[in-house]
């Protein structure tokens, strides 16, 4: 477990921003190329705007999403239309490595099932926020997802509107490095609860990535205890 506290919310972008450039400089070294899913809501963004001016090997990567809300990608709660705002207009990224879940699609579980067949062998990296109840992409508590160990991708109702959604599962994260954000007060318990509690990842989602990587602000660490 790594676990970073900045002083405030910018801080803390732009420590995910350098973690996540050097994560994927890694893989590209070593394996030659890297896989990033991104996650939605509100935190990625200046992350990713910071990502966008970053050196990287552009072409080299490619793009997919944890999760997306089953609306047009032009609209306001896109996922897509965040990262492509925050990140896709704002550097040299190829339209063909950016991997868009289609959410806006009538049949949502075909949406899915053809989102899986074109997922990489591995997703390398994910970055993900974690919701003030403890979930994950569109990963809830009380979810059966959260063992889900076969399909990569399910179409999901859920209680954070809009509430249908396309979600990978931990099927599609087996072997991926996770980095996990969380901004603000709102966050303090659901972070601990996943760093430091005892709840079970069906209660708390987040919990299934607490070996890997966070980076908080103070507001969002300010229930751990000693956070390292
Ligand atoms: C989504 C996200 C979701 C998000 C958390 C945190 O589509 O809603 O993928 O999992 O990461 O709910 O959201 P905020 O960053 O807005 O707090």
């Amino acid at each position: 477990m790594s676990v970073h506290v900045a002083q405030t919310a910018e801080a803390l972008a732009e420590r995910a921003a350098d973690r996540l450039v050097s994560l994927i400089a890694e893989e590209v070294t070593r394996s030659g190329s890297c896989a990033v899913a991104l996650c939605g809501g509100t935190t990625p963004g200046p992350i990713l705007q910071r990502v966008a001016r970053a050196s990287l090997p552009w072409a080299r990567l490619r793009w997919y999403f944890a999760d997306e809300r089953c609306v047009p990608p032009d609209d306001p709660q896109s996922n897509y239309r965040g990262a492509k705002e925050a990140l896709f207009d704002r550097a040299p990224i190829p339209p063909e490595s950016i991997f868009r879940m289609e959410g806006e699609r009538e049949d949502r579980d075909q949406a899915a099932v053809d989102y899986a067949r074109g997922l990489p062998e591995r997703i390398h990296l994910a970055l993900l926020g974690i919701g003030e109840d403890g979930h994950f992409a569109s990963v809830f508590p009380g979810s059966p997802l959260v063992d889900e160990a076969v399909r990569p991708v399910v179409a999901v109702y859920g209680p954070k509107p809009p509430p249908w959604r396309l979600t990978l599962t931990p099927a599609a994260l087996n072997g991926t490095r996770v980095l996990m954000v969380a901004s603000g007060a709102g966050k303090a318990a659901a972070v601990r609860r996943a760093l430091q509690g005892n709840e079970a990842a069906a209660i708390v989602p987040s919990r299934l990535w607490r070996a890997h990587e966070w980076v908080l602000d103070q507001a969002a660490a300010s229930e751990l205890k000693d956070p390292k």
